[in-house]
């Protein structure tokens, strides 16, 4: 939730990306509030949440920002990468086109972020592995290639989201 600016020592932009539908805003809901909803809309313009954390005695504060994975306008595009020092970029592990989407936007962020960008890659929906159409081994494989860190998780039954987002920042940190 919110906190205080005062004792915070960094704060950190964390932009979520991906396709439509690969479960971007339940994986900050789940990260942040604990929550999780089944009938999850389709985000409209930006929402954003901001989560504190203790980090080697010090107080950091992530400001998450989460916006639709269809296509934006550019104006957007570029004041939502702005400042971001780390990017979640989820697919589907039940949905092959998410994963094969990843190259267009790995391309974005190199034409939008900052160049030191931390990028965490997410394999979401674990839940639902009877129904995977991404082998693990094939996207760790991908993300080693890319310079990624990755990790499977599941917004749903919350496997994963905490060491997802923890690993993320502390890559920033
Ligand atoms: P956009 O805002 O349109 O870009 O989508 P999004 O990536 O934010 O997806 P959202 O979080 O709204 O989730 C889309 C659908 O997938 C919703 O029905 C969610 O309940 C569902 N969902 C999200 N995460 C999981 C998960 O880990 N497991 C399962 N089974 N469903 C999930
Ligand atoms: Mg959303």
């Amino acid at each position: 939730g919110d906190f205080e600016l005062e004792g915070i020592d960094y704060m950190f932009k964390i932009v979520m990306i991906g396709d439509p539908a690969v479960g971007k805003s339940q994986l900050m809901n789940r990260y942040v509030k604990n929550e999780f909803h089944m009938n999850s809309k389709a985000t409209i313009g930006v929402e954003f949440l901001n989560k504190t954390v203790h980090m080697d005695h010090k107080l950091v504060k992530a400001q998450i920002w989460d916006t639709a994975g269809q296509e934006r306008y550019s104006a957007i595009t570029a004041a939502y990468y702005r400042g971001a020092t780390g990017a979640l970029l989820t697919y589907d592990i039940t949905k092959r086109h998410t994963f094969n989407n990843i190259e267009k936007w790995l391309d974005e962020l190199h034409r939008h972020a900052d160049k030191n960008i931390a990028v965490m890659l997410v394999g979401n929906k674990t839940d639902l592995s009877s129904n995977r159409e991404v082998p693990i081994e094939e996207a760790k494989e991908f993300a080693k290639e890319k310079g990624l860190f990755f990790l499977e998780t599941s917004a749903l039954d919350s496997n994963n989201v905490e060491p997802a987002f923890l690993s993320l920042l502390s890559q920033i940190y």
